[in-house]
């Protein structure tokens, strides 16, 4: 029967938990491999110092401005920092592909632009430098909280210039560039780091933030005499910190190879085809950029077999047909169409212009988009292996992107799967931050301001 062939050619997709754990004692590894002097810049897994050594204690007021480049949206923000609380005004703007990948100049312009536009509906031109936090959701070697090089784009970002450079000072000089904005960045931070802190303001046991949107990353607090390869930094007050957060970039775990193991063809073909070939190979078998892509491959690759569509191949070859948000529609029909009259599937693959659909098809179609459960296994590793490490006995886990938000299945595949891999003792649990890159981004703007204050 053709299902129970589809079945047995998608059986790779289907990951033992003796797979997973051998993974989990690679990526461990491979983050010791990131934080040791001598070995880190070789690392795969580049385990970034975020200069933020404390999660907020809800006493932090204020107002701040923020900026969140890198996911689905970029917004600008304006957030009030109360009681237990944050009030947000936000606006998306969209980033062009030609500013995506143009030159790091015009981006940066662009971002101005944007923030003068708000800055002018919320009449906030004349108002007193407000402290701005900038999240830049992608790799930068931090020196400190206000400076960062872009070590390498990720994503659908390529913008030229930027790697190597300062991304706060390319901020700064667009602003003045076009002279009528004036802003005091005050921190630089990654998306998961923001994600941490905003879920920590409402849960003080929250350590781990997790991203699995466009991208996928996640940042933990360390203990500080683990990270050998900053262990002259002393903070303002010349003290040696306890702990800080890194940012573990996991997204790059196997850019070495050490999940060959374990990827499919099909992740090699997506690898191929993307502007990043051999980077960001961990990302690419999880995140909502890619999972739609494998998806369809693996679905092209059926029908060239006979398997699907009475093989029909041409329109699901199409590179990108098959975008991340239908493979969360198919699944949501599968779990709610009792009938299963596979209505919303069939409209999706005619959509896609493929003719000779059947109702075989259908469930075979989403036998497929359920494989996406091995995203959630491998994220549910990455996440064991950071529980783990830290040891402690009851963490918060705060997670937020658009595959952790709007996939069906994925939150509960995940908490699932972390339980069981995780050492025996150790207690935590899952919880959806609500934005990171505003009210996290106001947290650590808001901590680096007192410090500084203190300091006058
Ligand atoms: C948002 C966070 O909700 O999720 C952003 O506030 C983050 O900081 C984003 O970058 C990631 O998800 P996605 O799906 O937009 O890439
Ligand atoms: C990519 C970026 C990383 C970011 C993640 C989630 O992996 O490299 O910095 O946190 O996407 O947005």
């Amino acid at each position: 029967r053709p299902r129970d062939l589809i079945h047995e050619v998608c059986q790779k997709l289907l990951l033992s938990d003796q797979q997973l754990r051998r993974m989990m004692v690679a990526m461990e590894k491979s983050m010791e491999k990131g934080l040791d002097r001598e070995t880190a810049s070789t690392a795969a897994v580049r385990m970034l110092p975020s200069y933020v050594c404390a999660v907020p204690n809800g006493t932090e007021r204020g107002g701040f401005l923020a900026l969140d480049l890198g996911g689905t949206n970029f917004r600008v923000l304006l957030i009030r920092l109360k009681e237990k609380e944050a009030e947000m005004t936000g606006k998306i703007f969209r980033v062009p592909e030609n500013i995506m990948r143009g030159t790091g100049e015009a981006l940066f312009d662009h971002i101005a632009d944007c923030m003068a536009k708000f800055m002018q509906e919320h009449d906030l031109k004349d108002a007193q430098k407000l402290p701005l936090g900038f999240t830049f959701s992608f790799p930068c070697a931090q020196e400190g909280l206000t400076k960062g090089k872009l070590i390498n784009w990720t994503k659908g970002f390529n913008a030229s210039g930027v790697e190597g450079a300062d991304v706060v000072t390319l901020l700064r000089e667009a602003c003045q560039r076009r002279r009528d904005i004036d802003i005091d960045v005050v921190a630089l931070l990654n998306d998961t780091v923001g994600t941490l802190m905003a879920c920590a303001f409402v849960e003080n046991s929250c350590q781990i933030g997790v991203i699995v949107g466009t991208g996928t990353n996640a940042c933990y607090m360390e203990r500080f005499d683990r990270i050998s390869k900053i262990s002259d930094y002393v903070d303002e007050e010349g003290l040696v910190p306890e702990e800080m957060i890194i940012n573990t970039e996991w997204g790059a775990f196997g850019d070495d190879g050490a999940m060959d193991f374990i990827r499919t063809e099909w992740d090699d073909v997506v690898d191929r085809q993307s502007i990043n070939p051999g980077k960001q190979v961990f990302e690419k078998m999880i995140s909502g950029m890619y999972m739609g892509e494998i998806t369809r491959v693996v679905l092209e690759d059926l029908a060239r077999q006979k398997l699907l569509f009475g093989g029909n191949f041409e329109a699901i070859s199409r590179p990108h047909c098959f975008p991340t948000k239908y493979v969360s529609e198919i699944e949501n029909e599968l779990l709610e169409d009792e009938d299963r009259t596979f209505q919303k599937t069939f409209q999706i693959l005619e959509d896609i212009g493929i003719e000779t659909v059947s109702s075989n098809d259908c469930v075979n179609v989403a036998y497929v988009c359920s494989l996406g459960f091995r995203a959630a296994h491998l994220t549910a590793a990455g996440i064991a292996v950071l529980l783990n490490r830290m040891g402690k006995p009851f963490v918060t886990v705060g997670l937020d992107g658009s595959v952790y938000r709007f996939h069906p299945t994925y939150p509960k595949l995940l908490d699932e799967k972390i339980e069981q891999l995780v050492n025996k003792g150790l207690q935590y649990q899952l919880m959806l931050s609500e934005d990171g890159s505003g009210r996290g981004a106001a947290l650590v703007a808001a901590v680096a301001t007192r410090l500084k204050l203190e300091k006058l």
